[in-house]
């Protein structure tokens, strides 16, 4: 089928991208290319006949509506996707995650599309002291950026409640991998591991996150969009459950580092303690997730060292006056 898949130059949506052709879809990725956005993450596959790439906005109704001509499903991953970021400055979260899908949705209604697929995150459900969320749970986001994604959710949901539309969201954990921007935790801490630079540790690190492999994440998407069922909501969690303090003692094995590189500074305000998902809804239809999460780390590590040519020239300009903004005063950088 023909997919209209938003955020394709992204992290997710790039592995997104090469999961579909590799399946003998076509791909129509429609990308706004800001400052997460990289051609890059898709040149390997720019050539390939099933492919084509807008460079446009989300929000653009003109755009998206020329862009879904022929589409069967659209696949929203187009994002502004860093709780830093969005406490530092939230207007463009709810423009993109919260007006920009509610856009791409009016349009894929008025264009007949089969189906809509709302990417979002766990981070809606807020944080869970014990036990794990389930999608019936109730959304009680705690940062700009999750409140915006819960705002999306809801603006798909409701779609199909008004209008009957065929929609699915789907709620993934922390996902880590290659071609991640090196402004979340598991990409900034390999990459300033190997420059030997400090890994802020927000707080006392015990914070715990529920860590799915990129590859997995994709084909939970894909599973959900072929088998979900219309105006139900797919939780896609890994079952990797590590505080953050793990996880850097763990990169800083494998990049042969040692703990003096960890600076404890200041926390994050807000800051969920804890996310655990209950993936049994989408497990019930045949998926499960299959990377080894160690293997998986050591494999991501291996990628960075080997990859300076895609990050290095990201830790420049915007980048570095973002850095400063964030961790000047936490780590005196
Ligand atoms: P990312 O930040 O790496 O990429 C986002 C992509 O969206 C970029 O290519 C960017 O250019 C594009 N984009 C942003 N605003 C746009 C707009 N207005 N119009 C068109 N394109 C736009 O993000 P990611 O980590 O790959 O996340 C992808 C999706 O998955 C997001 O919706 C995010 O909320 C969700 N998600 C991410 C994680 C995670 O751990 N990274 C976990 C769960 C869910
Ligand atoms: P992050 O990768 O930003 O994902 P999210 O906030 O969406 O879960 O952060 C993952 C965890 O790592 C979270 O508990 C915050 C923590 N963290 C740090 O301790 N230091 C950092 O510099 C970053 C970016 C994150």
């Amino acid at each position: 089928m023909r997919i209209l898949l938003t955020g394709g130059c992204g992290f997710i949506g790039s592995a997104f991208v090469r999961l579909a052709l590799s399946r003998g879809h076509e791909v129509v990725n429609l990308d706004k290319l800001t400052y997460a956005g990289n051609p890059a993450n898709v040149a390997e596959v720019a050539g390939h006949d099933g492919y084509r790439f807008v460079h446009a906005d989300i929000a653009d109704a003109e755009r998206v509506a020329e862009a879904l001509d022929g589409v069967e499903l659209v696949v929203n991953m187009a994002a502004e996707t860093h709780v830093d970021r969005s406490i530092l400055d939230p207007a463009a979260f709810p423009m993109t995650d919260v007006v920009g899908t509610a856009v791409l949705l009016g349009e894929a209604r008025k264009a007949g599309v089969r189906r809509f697929v709302q990417v979002s995150t766990d981070e809606v459900y807020g944080s869970v002291p014990h036990g794990a969320f389930r999608e019936t749970d109730p959304l009680d986001p705690s940062s700009p950026y999750s409140a915006s994604k819960a705002g999306g959710d809801l603006q798909v949901l409701a779609c199909h409640r008004t209008y009957g539309m065929d929609v699915v969201v789907t709620r993934g954990s922390n996902t880590y991998g290659p071609r991640q921007y090196p402004e979340k935790l598991i990409p900034l801490f390999v990459t300033n591991a190997l420059e030997g630079l400090p890994l802020p540790v927000y707080g006392d690190g015990m914070q715990i996150r529920d860590w799915i492999h990129v590859d997995d994440h994709c084909e939970g998407v894909l599973h959900a969009a072929e088998h979900g069922v219309a105006g139900e909501v797919y939780n896609v969690g890994g079952g990797n459950e590590l505080p953050n303090l793990d996880i850097t003692h763990a990169i800083l094995g494998l990049t042969g580092r040692d703990a003096s590189l960890i600076r404890h500074v200041e926390d994050r305000p807000g800051h969920d303690r804890r996310y655990a998902l209950d993936t049994a809804k989408l497990r019930s239809l045949g998926w499960e997730p299959r990377r080894d999460f160690t293997e998986g780390l050591r494999e991501t590590v291996e990628w960075y060292t080997a990859n300076r040519a895609w990050w290095e020239p990201i830790k420049s300009g915007e980048y570095l006056a973002y850095y400063r903004e964030q961790y000047g005063a936490r780590v005196g950088a």
